[in-house]
Protein backbone atom coordinates (compact mmCIF):
# COMPACT_ATOMS: atom_id res chain seq x y z
CA UNK A 1 0.00 0.00 0.00
CA UNK A 2 1.08 3.48 -0.59
CA UNK A 3 -0.14 6.86 0.65
CA UNK A 4 0.03 9.94 0.64
CA UNK A 5 -0.34 12.20 4.16
CA UNK A 6 -2.93 14.32 3.15
CA UNK A 7 -4.31 14.98 6.50
CA UNK A 8 -3.35 16.88 9.83
CA UNK A 9 0.34 17.10 10.02
CA UNK A 10 1.91 14.29 12.02
CA UNK A 11 5.34 14.29 13.03
CA UNK A 12 7.68 12.89 15.58
CA UNK A 13 8.01 15.20 18.66
CA UNK A 14 10.03 12.95 21.01
CA UNK A 15 12.79 10.77 20.20
CA UNK A 16 14.73 8.40 22.46
CA UNK A 17 16.78 5.18 22.60
CA UNK A 18 18.48 2.89 24.60
CA UNK A 19 21.19 0.36 23.94
CA UNK A 20 22.31 -2.32 26.60
CA UNK A 21 26.21 -1.93 27.90
CA UNK A 22 27.71 -5.19 26.92
CA UNK A 23 29.74 -4.13 23.93
CA UNK A 24 30.50 -8.10 22.22
CA UNK A 25 33.52 -7.61 19.58
CA UNK A 26 34.20 -9.13 16.30
CA UNK A 27 36.83 -11.15 18.08
CA UNK A 28 34.99 -12.62 21.13
CA UNK A 29 32.60 -13.72 18.41
CA UNK A 30 35.65 -15.67 16.93
CA UNK A 31 35.98 -17.68 20.23
CA UNK A 32 32.52 -19.06 20.03
CA UNK A 33 32.59 -19.93 15.82
CA UNK A 34 34.60 -20.64 13.29
CA UNK A 35 34.52 -16.92 12.40
CA UNK A 36 37.34 -13.81 12.25
CA UNK A 37 36.66 -10.38 12.31
CA UNK A 38 38.26 -9.66 8.77
CA UNK A 39 35.39 -12.01 7.43
CA UNK A 40 32.27 -10.37 9.13
CA UNK A 41 33.98 -6.45 8.57
CA UNK A 42 34.25 -7.44 4.67
CA UNK A 43 31.12 -8.91 4.05
CA UNK A 44 28.79 -7.11 6.57
CA UNK A 45 30.69 -4.04 7.84
CA UNK A 46 29.31 -5.08 11.46
CA UNK A 47 32.34 -4.32 14.32
CA UNK A 48 30.55 -4.75 17.89
CA UNK A 49 26.64 -5.30 18.59
CA UNK A 50 25.35 -4.77 22.07
CA UNK A 51 23.71 -7.61 24.04
CA UNK A 52 21.11 -7.46 26.92
CA UNK A 53 22.25 -8.42 30.19
CA UNK A 54 20.45 -11.39 31.55
CA UNK A 55 18.13 -9.78 33.56
CA UNK A 56 16.58 -7.33 30.54
CA UNK A 57 13.87 -8.50 28.37
CA UNK A 58 12.50 -6.59 25.84
CA UNK A 59 10.50 -4.29 27.53
CA UNK A 60 13.43 -3.12 29.71
CA UNK A 61 14.99 -2.00 26.62
CA UNK A 62 11.77 -0.58 25.37
CA UNK A 63 11.33 1.39 29.13
CA UNK A 64 14.36 3.48 28.86
CA UNK A 65 14.06 4.35 25.68
CA UNK A 66 10.44 5.11 25.68
CA UNK A 67 11.27 7.60 28.89
CA UNK A 68 13.53 9.32 27.35
CA UNK A 69 11.40 9.91 24.06
CA UNK A 70 8.75 11.14 26.88
CA UNK A 71 11.33 13.36 28.40
CA UNK A 72 12.47 15.12 24.93
CA UNK A 73 8.99 15.95 23.91
CA UNK A 74 7.95 16.93 27.56
CA UNK A 75 5.02 14.86 27.84
CA UNK A 76 3.71 12.74 30.87
CA UNK A 77 3.36 9.03 30.26
CA UNK A 78 -0.24 9.46 30.92
CA UNK A 79 -0.58 11.74 28.06
CA UNK A 80 -0.25 9.09 25.81
CA UNK A 81 -3.39 7.79 23.80
CA UNK A 82 -1.64 4.90 22.16
CA UNK A 83 1.40 2.59 22.80
CA UNK A 84 2.68 0.24 19.55
CA UNK A 85 5.86 -1.50 20.25
CA UNK A 86 7.48 -3.17 17.16
CA UNK A 87 9.05 -6.03 18.15
CA UNK A 88 9.62 -10.10 16.82
CA UNK A 89 11.62 -10.69 20.44
CA UNK A 90 8.43 -9.58 22.99
CA UNK A 91 8.36 -10.85 26.16
CA UNK A 92 6.40 -13.76 26.06
CA UNK A 93 3.68 -14.52 23.57
CA UNK A 94 0.80 -12.81 25.66
CA UNK A 95 0.56 -10.29 26.99
CA UNK A 96 1.76 -7.95 24.72
CA UNK A 97 5.30 -6.23 25.46
CA UNK A 98 3.13 -2.91 24.69
CA UNK A 99 0.77 -3.32 27.71
CA UNK A 100 3.74 -4.71 29.81
CA UNK A 101 5.52 -1.35 28.93
CA UNK A 102 2.00 1.04 29.67
CA UNK A 103 2.19 -0.79 33.31
CA UNK A 104 5.44 0.62 33.46
CA UNK A 105 5.85 3.71 32.47
CA UNK A 106 2.20 4.47 34.13
CA UNK A 107 0.62 5.49 30.54
CA UNK A 108 -2.77 4.33 32.19
CA UNK A 109 -4.83 6.76 29.29
CA UNK A 110 -3.48 4.43 26.09
CA UNK A 111 -4.28 1.48 24.57
CA UNK A 112 -1.22 -0.47 23.79
CA UNK A 113 -0.34 -3.71 21.18
CA UNK A 114 2.11 -5.19 19.62
CA UNK A 115 3.31 -5.67 15.87
CA UNK A 116 5.28 -8.15 13.98
CA UNK A 117 6.81 -6.98 10.66
CA UNK A 118 10.92 -8.23 11.41
CA UNK A 119 13.17 -5.32 10.60
CA UNK A 120 10.31 -3.54 9.31
CA UNK A 121 8.02 -3.48 12.13
CA UNK A 122 9.10 -0.11 12.76
CA UNK A 123 8.50 1.81 9.71
CA UNK A 124 5.18 0.12 9.94
CA UNK A 125 3.89 1.06 13.94
CA UNK A 126 4.55 4.49 12.07
CA UNK A 127 2.24 4.33 9.46
CA UNK A 128 -0.29 3.05 12.25
CA UNK A 129 0.54 5.95 15.03
CA UNK A 130 0.43 8.07 12.08
CA UNK A 131 -2.92 6.77 10.79
CA UNK A 132 -4.14 6.91 14.12
CA UNK A 133 -3.57 10.73 14.99
CA UNK A 134 -4.39 11.98 11.59
CA UNK A 135 -7.74 10.36 11.88
CA UNK A 136 -8.60 12.04 15.11
CA UNK A 137 -8.03 9.07 16.90
CA UNK A 138 -5.42 9.84 19.44
CA UNK A 139 -3.34 13.12 19.92
CA UNK A 140 -0.08 11.37 21.02
CA UNK A 141 1.07 8.06 20.09
CA UNK A 142 4.47 6.34 21.70
CA UNK A 143 6.21 4.18 18.79
CA UNK A 144 9.03 1.81 20.30
CA UNK A 145 10.81 -0.57 18.31
CA UNK A 146 12.57 -3.06 19.76
CA UNK A 147 14.54 -6.24 19.82
CA UNK A 148 16.27 -8.56 21.93
CA UNK A 149 17.82 -10.89 19.38
CA UNK A 150 20.22 -12.16 21.01
CA UNK A 151 17.90 -14.50 23.04
CA UNK A 152 16.77 -16.00 19.76
CA UNK A 153 20.14 -16.18 18.09
CA UNK A 154 22.05 -19.79 17.66
CA UNK A 155 25.28 -19.16 19.15
CA UNK A 156 26.47 -21.96 17.28
CA UNK A 157 25.21 -20.83 14.04
CA UNK A 158 28.03 -18.87 12.44
CA UNK A 159 26.35 -17.71 9.12
CA UNK A 160 23.38 -15.56 11.68
CA UNK A 161 24.95 -15.26 14.95
CA UNK A 162 27.24 -12.27 13.52
CA UNK A 163 24.61 -10.37 12.12
CA UNK A 164 22.64 -9.52 15.46
CA UNK A 165 22.61 -7.10 18.18
CA UNK A 166 19.64 -5.71 21.00
CA UNK A 167 18.63 -2.54 21.39
CA UNK A 168 15.27 0.12 21.54
CA UNK A 169 14.18 3.26 20.09
CA UNK A 170 11.50 5.09 21.15
CA UNK A 171 9.46 8.39 19.02
CA UNK A 172 6.75 10.25 20.23
CA UNK A 173 4.00 11.37 17.42
CA UNK A 174 2.10 14.45 17.69
CA UNK A 175 0.32 16.84 15.11
CA UNK A 176 2.51 19.62 14.33
CA UNK A 177 1.82 22.99 12.72
CA UNK A 178 3.61 21.74 9.57
CA UNK A 179 6.05 19.47 8.42
CA UNK A 180 6.05 15.90 9.53
CA UNK A 181 5.19 13.04 7.28
CA UNK A 182 4.68 13.32 3.98
CA UNK A 183 4.31 9.53 2.41
CA UNK A 184 4.07 5.78 3.29
CA UNK A 185 4.62 2.78 1.78
CA UNK A 186 4.47 -0.41 2.89
CA UNK A 187 4.79 -4.35 1.32
CA UNK A 188 4.79 -7.62 2.05
CA UNK A 189 5.57 -10.77 0.41
CA UNK A 190 4.66 -13.72 2.39
CA UNK A 191 6.21 -16.39 -0.22
CA UNK A 192 9.16 -15.40 0.75
CA UNK A 193 8.32 -15.95 4.68
CA UNK A 194 10.33 -19.13 4.93
CA UNK A 195 13.92 -17.66 4.60
CA UNK A 196 13.70 -15.87 7.57
CA UNK A 197 11.84 -17.39 10.14
CA UNK A 198 11.33 -19.20 13.71
CA UNK A 199 10.22 -22.84 12.88
CA UNK A 200 8.69 -23.18 16.64
CA UNK A 201 7.13 -21.66 19.54
CA UNK A 202 3.96 -20.94 18.02
CA UNK A 203 0.67 -22.75 16.80
CA UNK A 204 1.95 -24.84 14.06
CA UNK A 205 5.03 -26.18 16.13
CA UNK A 206 4.13 -25.77 19.85
CA UNK A 207 7.50 -25.86 21.75
CA UNK A 208 8.33 -29.47 23.00
CA UNK A 209 11.42 -31.41 24.26
CA UNK A 210 11.62 -32.22 20.43
CA UNK A 211 12.31 -28.63 19.37
CA UNK A 212 14.48 -27.62 22.25
CA UNK A 213 16.56 -30.28 20.99
CA UNK A 214 16.28 -30.05 17.39
CA UNK A 215 16.99 -25.93 17.90
CA UNK A 216 14.08 -24.53 16.08
CA UNK A 217 13.69 -21.82 18.75
CA UNK A 218 16.04 -20.28 17.14
CA UNK A 219 16.68 -17.34 13.56
CA UNK A 220 16.55 -19.37 10.95
CA UNK A 221 18.07 -17.63 7.58
CA UNK A 222 18.30 -18.23 3.73
CA UNK A 223 21.57 -15.03 3.90
CA UNK A 224 21.54 -15.49 0.03
CA UNK A 225 18.20 -15.31 -0.58
CA UNK A 226 17.60 -12.49 1.92
CA UNK A 227 20.22 -10.40 0.39
CA UNK A 228 19.14 -10.50 -2.77
CA UNK A 229 15.42 -8.99 -1.37
CA UNK A 230 16.99 -6.28 0.65
CA UNK A 231 18.82 -4.95 -2.28
CA UNK A 232 16.17 -5.23 -4.39
CA UNK A 233 13.17 -3.80 -1.99
CA UNK A 234 15.34 -1.04 -0.36
CA UNK A 235 15.87 1.32 -3.53
CA UNK A 236 12.45 -0.05 -5.24
CA UNK A 237 10.70 1.24 -1.84
CA UNK A 238 12.49 4.16 -1.57
CA UNK A 239 12.02 5.34 -5.49
CA UNK A 240 8.35 4.80 -4.77
CA UNK A 241 7.82 7.18 -1.99
CA UNK A 242 9.77 9.49 -3.89
CA UNK A 243 7.87 9.43 -6.72
CA UNK A 244 4.63 9.46 -5.30
CA UNK A 245 5.62 12.66 -2.96
CA UNK A 246 7.18 14.23 -6.31
CA UNK A 247 10.58 14.29 -5.52
CA UNK A 248 13.90 12.96 -5.99
CA UNK A 249 16.60 11.41 -4.63
CA UNK A 250 18.77 15.08 -4.39
CA UNK A 251 16.06 16.45 -2.56
CA UNK A 252 16.77 14.09 0.74
CA UNK A 253 18.91 15.43 3.19
CA UNK A 254 19.57 12.21 4.83
CA UNK A 255 19.00 8.48 3.96
CA UNK A 256 18.40 6.11 6.97
CA UNK A 257 18.29 2.84 5.78
CA UNK A 258 17.82 0.13 7.97
CA UNK A 259 20.65 -1.24 9.80
CA UNK A 260 21.44 -4.79 8.58
CA UNK A 261 24.79 -4.96 6.54
CA UNK A 262 26.88 -2.59 5.24
CA UNK A 263 27.25 -4.05 1.66
CA UNK A 264 23.27 -4.08 1.24
CA UNK A 265 23.39 -0.25 2.77
CA UNK A 266 26.09 0.75 0.15
CA UNK A 267 24.21 -1.38 -3.19
CA UNK A 268 20.87 0.66 -2.28
CA UNK A 269 22.63 3.77 -2.17
CA UNK A 270 24.33 3.39 -5.09
CA UNK A 271 21.37 2.02 -6.62
CA UNK A 272 19.18 5.34 -5.72
CA UNK A 273 22.58 7.50 -6.60
CA UNK A 274 23.24 8.99 -3.18
CA UNK A 275 26.42 9.77 -2.03
CA UNK A 276 27.81 8.31 1.53
CA UNK A 277 27.57 11.62 3.38
CA UNK A 278 23.74 11.66 2.86
CA UNK A 279 23.57 7.97 3.93
CA UNK A 280 23.49 7.39 8.40
CA UNK A 281 24.94 4.57 8.91
CA UNK A 282 25.85 2.72 12.72
CA UNK A 283 25.39 -1.09 11.82
CA UNK A 284 28.89 -1.07 12.61
CA UNK A 285 28.67 -0.38 16.20
CA UNK A 286 25.04 -2.26 17.08
CA UNK A 287 24.78 -4.94 13.70
CA UNK A 288 20.89 -5.58 12.97
CA UNK A 289 18.71 -4.94 16.04
CA UNK A 290 15.67 -5.06 13.63
CA UNK A 291 13.01 -3.16 14.82
CA UNK A 292 15.16 -0.79 16.72
CA UNK A 293 17.58 -0.03 14.05
CA UNK A 294 15.75 3.10 12.24
CA UNK A 295 14.93 4.92 15.60
CA UNK A 296 18.45 4.05 17.18
CA UNK A 297 19.81 5.74 13.70
CA UNK A 298 17.15 8.57 13.89
CA UNK A 299 18.29 8.94 17.58
CA UNK A 300 22.17 9.08 16.60
CA UNK A 301 21.91 11.24 13.33
CA UNK A 302 20.15 13.84 16.08
CA UNK A 303 22.66 13.57 18.59
CA UNK A 304 25.32 14.00 15.45
CA UNK A 305 23.07 17.42 14.30
CA UNK A 306 22.09 15.73 11.08
CA UNK A 307 18.36 16.21 11.82
CA UNK A 308 17.49 19.78 11.92
CA UNK A 309 14.23 21.72 11.49
CA UNK A 310 13.00 21.25 7.51
CA UNK A 311 15.76 18.06 7.26
CA UNK A 312 13.97 16.15 4.31
CA UNK A 313 14.39 12.14 5.34
CA UNK A 314 14.02 9.12 3.68
CA UNK A 315 13.74 5.96 5.86
CA UNK A 316 13.36 2.28 4.60
CA UNK A 317 13.32 -0.92 6.38
CA UNK A 318 13.09 -4.18 5.49
CA UNK A 319 13.33 -8.02 6.85
CA UNK A 320 10.99 -10.83 7.76
CA UNK A 321 7.63 -11.39 6.45
CA UNK A 322 9.30 -10.43 4.14
CA UNK A 323 8.56 -7.05 4.39
CA UNK A 324 8.95 -4.10 3.43
CA UNK A 325 8.37 -0.35 4.35
CA UNK A 326 9.69 3.32 3.67
CA UNK A 327 8.35 7.12 4.37
CA UNK A 328 9.75 10.45 4.03
CA UNK A 329 9.42 13.11 6.52
CA UNK A 330 10.20 16.53 7.21
CA UNK A 331 12.00 16.59 10.50
CA UNK A 332 10.46 19.07 13.05
CA UNK A 333 11.71 20.41 16.37
CA UNK A 334 9.26 20.27 18.54
CA UNK A 335 5.81 20.92 17.43
CA UNK A 336 6.16 23.83 15.64
CA UNK A 337 4.96 26.18 17.68
N1 LIG B 1 32.45 -16.51 9.35
C1 LIG B 1 33.20 -17.14 8.43
N2 LIG B 1 32.65 -17.75 7.37
C2 LIG B 1 31.32 -17.74 7.25
C3 LIG B 1 30.48 -17.10 8.19
C4 LIG B 1 31.11 -16.47 9.28
N3 LIG B 1 30.41 -15.82 10.23
N4 LIG B 1 29.19 -17.25 7.81
C5 LIG B 1 29.22 -17.94 6.66
N5 LIG B 1 30.49 -18.25 6.34
C6 LIG B 1 31.00 -18.98 5.18
C7 LIG B 1 29.95 -19.89 4.56
O1 LIG B 1 29.91 -21.12 5.25
C8 LIG B 1 30.48 -20.02 3.16
O2 LIG B 1 31.51 -20.96 3.14
P1 LIG B 1 31.64 -22.02 1.92
O3 LIG B 1 31.88 -21.15 0.70
O4 LIG B 1 32.78 -22.86 2.33
O5 LIG B 1 30.31 -22.73 1.87
C9 LIG B 1 31.12 -18.66 2.87
O6 LIG B 1 31.34 -18.06 4.16
C10 LIG B 1 30.26 -17.75 2.04
O7 LIG B 1 28.94 -17.76 2.58
P2 LIG B 1 27.79 -16.90 1.94
O8 LIG B 1 26.52 -17.16 2.69
O9 LIG B 1 27.80 -17.05 0.46
O10 LIG B 1 28.32 -15.42 2.28
P3 LIG B 1 27.73 -14.07 1.77
O11 LIG B 1 28.77 -13.30 1.08
O12 LIG B 1 26.40 -14.26 1.11
O13 LIG B 1 27.46 -13.32 3.16
C11 LIG B 1 25.67 -12.79 4.67
C12 LIG B 1 26.59 -13.87 4.12
C13 LIG B 1 26.53 -11.71 5.32
C14 LIG B 1 24.77 -13.43 5.72
C15 LIG B 1 24.84 -12.20 3.51
O14 LIG B 1 24.22 -13.23 2.78
C16 LIG B 1 23.78 -11.26 4.00
O15 LIG B 1 24.07 -10.18 4.49
N6 LIG B 1 22.47 -11.62 3.87
C17 LIG B 1 21.38 -10.79 4.37
C18 LIG B 1 21.23 -11.03 5.82
C19 LIG B 1 20.31 -10.04 6.48
O16 LIG B 1 20.44 -8.87 6.30
N7 LIG B 1 19.40 -10.57 7.30
C20 LIG B 1 18.57 -9.79 8.10
C21 LIG B 1 17.39 -9.25 7.36
S1 LIG B 1 16.46 -8.17 8.30
C22 LIG B 1 15.47 -8.97 9.48
O17 LIG B 1 14.30 -9.01 9.36
C23 LIG B 1 16.12 -9.62 10.66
Amino acid sequence: MIGLCSGRPVSITGLGCYAPKRVLSNDELSELVDTSDEWIQTRTGIKERRIAAPEEATSDLCFFAAEAALADAALKSSEIDLVIVATITADMLFPSTAAILTSRLGAENAAAYDLSAGCTGFVYALTQGYAAIAAGLAERVLVVGADTLSRVVDWSDRATCVLFGDGAGAVVLEEVKKGGFQVFELGADGAGGMELFMPAGGSRRPASAETVASSEHYVKMNGREVYKFATRVLPSSAQAVLEASGRNIADIDLYVPHQANLRIIEHAAKKLGIEKERVFVNVDRYGNTSSASIPLALCEARAEGRLKDGTLVLMTGMGSGLTWGSSVITWTEGRGR
